[in-house]
């Protein structure tokens, strides 16, 4: 098992400062025989900033729904240039005081990723987006999957986990337990993922994650739940 004391986590919270775990990943849907964009079987039990460090990323990267920070630094030491969206002004003035180094190849951007983005079409070479795209319904998936498309350039490359099975576990057990919606099961996740990223040669992995916010008073529970991971490459 891994810990990596990064900022933001996958619960459904918004920009946090909590560690994440995630551990056991494995092989499990379409595995493309031609995209050149894959992971090497080898890595696939190592922490997703590791894959980062191991994808070849490189040219204009967008880190849609950034948060604070997460993967960020991991990104700037490989692409060319990074510009980092978020509804939250806050949370990306902290992920600026987060990098370090090429900071002058990092763009920060106030926008909502479900309306249309603020980009030309064909804009990427690559779009990340973790910890975020399991907050939305269906629906509004369905918008900003289109919109991904349409600034990611030709070949362009996307890593995005989709976070599934949620549950949360109260310390106290006087506390009132809330539900998380939407919540995806990891059925109905991949069945979606797979019909939204149709146009692209993808690769996904399922990991489990626990983060663990029992010690703060204002949280009080464990979550615990699988999230999917895809890469991929714009046919
Ligand atoms: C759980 S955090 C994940 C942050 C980061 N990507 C990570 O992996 O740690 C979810 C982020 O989504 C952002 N967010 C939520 N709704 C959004 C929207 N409509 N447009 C842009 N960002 C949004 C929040 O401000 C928050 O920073």
């Amino acid at each position: 098992m891994t810990t990596s004391a990064k900022p933001g986590c996958i619960c459904g919270q918004k920009s946090s400062h909590l560690p994440h775990q995630n551990r056991g990943d494995k092989i499990n849907a379409r595995p493309s025989g031609t995209a050149p964009f894959l992971l090497h079987p080898q890595n696939l039990n190592t922490p997703l900033d590791w894959r980062i460090s191991e994808l070849p990323l490189k040219g204009e990267w967008l880190n849609l729904a950034a948060g604070d920070g997460r993967y960020t630094q991991e990104l700037l030491d490989k692409v060319d240039s990074l510009t980092a969206v978020d509804i939250d002004g806050v949370a990306l003035k902290k992920l600026k005081a987060h990098v370090s180094g090429r900071d002058t190849v990092l763009k920060t951007q106030i926008a909502d990723i479900t309306k249309k983005l603020p980009f030309q079409d064909h804009s990427f070479d690559g779009v990340l987006c973790t910890g975020s795209l399991h907050l939305f319904s269906k629906s509004v998936l369905r918008k900003i999957f289109p919109e991904i498309h349409r600034v990611l350039k030709q070949s362009g490359k996307f890593v995005i986990d989709f976070a599934v099975d949620i549950k949360r576990q109260y310390q106290n057990p006087t506390a009132g337990a809330k539900k998380i919606k939407p919540n995806y099961t990891l059925r109905s996740a991949k069945a979606l993922l797979e019909t939204l990223l149709k146009d692209y040669n993808i690769q996904m992995y399922t990991s489990e994650f626990a983060d663990d916010v029992s010690n703060i008073e204002e949280f009080g529970f464990i979550t615990k739940g699988k999230f999917i991971l895809v890469v991929g490459e714009k046919r």
